[in-house]
């Protein structure tokens, strides 16, 4: 699961893409990163333009989504300071200082040919990742992806076009199952269009209380899940050990940032 050495660098913002409810695409160039990184792999960015030193002074990390060539992209949602800054930074300058790749990407080595990608709203950004990863192989993929509305959704075209089975629900209904992504997972395993749990790699991100919810869900039925943490981050490589959360069935903590963002479900205690 480990990936290469990461790098700093400044990269050339190739394209910015405003969606509905403060959610922004930006695709940059970097082959490294684009070449290197492996899904679930995250970079640090510097939100500020006044370089190192400047308020805000932490980087904020944001998974790596699609990669094409010698660019990738991530996805945010704007949701404070940082990102308010980074949103404004996109439209003045032609440059970002990328940290990354870093951490551990998803356990990709099983041979399992079907896989259950579930999404909790920006949770989609590093599950895009995975369906372009999946899409090169001979897996079977469904993607379950949930929002509390409409709004929630972008780039659904993309996943559309892909060789994928998706299925949408919203807590309000305003677009596809009217539930939450655990009453669509119910739903689909009680009307069998999902086969046995332990048939699928079972691959999870979103909001810490949806992502245990699955956990839950799929726990009942003797799997487990990988899941990408998104724990507020100050380093973002392990030396501030302010990310660390608590190993499950032994003593110790796992460092986010070093030891995932991915895990298996069974090895941690989630908040
Ligand atoms: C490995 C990793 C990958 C991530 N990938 C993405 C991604 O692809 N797209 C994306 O939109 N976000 C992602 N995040 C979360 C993102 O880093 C935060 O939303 C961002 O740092 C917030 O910065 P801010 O200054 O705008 O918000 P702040 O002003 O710091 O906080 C604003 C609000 O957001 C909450 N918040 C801050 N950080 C987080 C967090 N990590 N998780 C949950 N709530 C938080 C705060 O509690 C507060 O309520 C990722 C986080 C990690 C650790
Ligand atoms: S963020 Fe500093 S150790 Fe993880």
């Amino acid at each position: 699961m480990t990936g290469v050495k990461y790098s700093e660098e400044r990269v050339e913002i190739i394209s910015v893409k405003e969606g509905s409810n403060n959610i922004i695409s930006c695709v940059v160039r970097s082959e490294l990163i684009a070449t290197t990184s492996l899904p679930g792999q995250f970079v640090t960015v510097q939100v500020n333009n006044r370089g190192a030193g400047c308020i805000p002074v932490l980087r904020r990390p944001f998974a790596i989504s699609n990669v094409k060539k010698d660019r990738f992209e991530f996805i945010f949602d704007v949701v404070g300071r940082g990102t308010e800054l980074l949103k404004k930074v996109l439209k003045e300058e032609k440059c970002l200082n990328i940290l990354g790749p870093l951490g551990n990407g998803f356990d990709l080595k099983s041979e399992k040919k079907q896989k259950l990608l579930i999404a909790g709203g920006i949770g989609i950004a590093p599950v895009k990742r995975l369906v372009q990863y999946f899409s090169t192989t001979d897996c079977r993929t469904t993607l379950i992806w949930g929002n509390r509305n409409k709004s929630g959704f972008f780039d659904t075209d993309y996943f559309i076009d892909q060789n994928i089975k998706l299925l949408i629900c919203t807590d309000d209904g305003s677009m596809g199952f009217e539930g939450n992504v655990v009453d669509l997972l119910e739903s689909e395993i009680k009307n069998k269009n999902l086969n046995s749990m332990s048939d699928y790699d079972i691959f999870v991100v979103g909001p810490d209380p949806m992502m245990k919810a699955v956990c839950v869900s799929v726990g009942k039925r003797n799997t487990v899940c990988q899941v990408s943490l998104e724990t507020p981050m100050a380093c973002g490589m392990g030396v501030c050990q302010g990310c660390a959360v608590k190993k499950k069935n032994e003593e110790g903590y796992y460092l986010v940032c070093k030891d995932g963002p991915v895990f298996y479900s069974d090895k941690i205690i989630m908040n």
